[in-house]
């Protein structure tokens, strides 16, 4: 009964802890999950569409700006890439670059 609690307490304070910093924390794994029904499970794209798995994080911050400030020629990039702050834009880039 008390170990039980210790895990739940200790679930919530590492999920507290992950915060905005941690590269993989929760809101970043559910924005960057909406991304894989098209660039594929994982980020690995089995497609036409460029995978994101070990995209360098530069790269891709920069991808993502050009997209969003409409310098960058996009089918619908544009739109996506509107959706997210600038502080979600380098959370999602470190997590996709951690995917292997
Ligand atoms: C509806 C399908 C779709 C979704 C959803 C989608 N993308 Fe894309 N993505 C594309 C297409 C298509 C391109 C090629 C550029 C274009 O035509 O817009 C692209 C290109 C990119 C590129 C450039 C990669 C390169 O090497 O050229 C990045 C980075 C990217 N997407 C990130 C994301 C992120 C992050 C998300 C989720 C927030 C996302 N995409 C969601 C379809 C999608």
């Amino acid at each position: 009964m008390h170990k039980k609690t210790t895990l739940v307490l200790g679930g919530f304070i590492g999920l507290a802890l992950a915060g905005s910093v941690g590269a993989a924390d929760m809101h970043t794994q559910v924005i960057a999950s909406t991304c894989m029904s098209c660039h594929g499970p994982g980020g690995k794209s089995q497609g036409k569409i460029p995978s994101l798995a070990g995209l360098d994080k530069d790269y891709f911050v920069k991808f993502m700006t050009e997209f969003k400030a409409g310098t960058r020629a996009a089918s619908i990039m544009k739109r996506h890439a509107n959706g997210y702050t600038e502080a979600e834009i380098e959370a999602m880039g470190a997590y996709f670059a951690s995917l292997k």
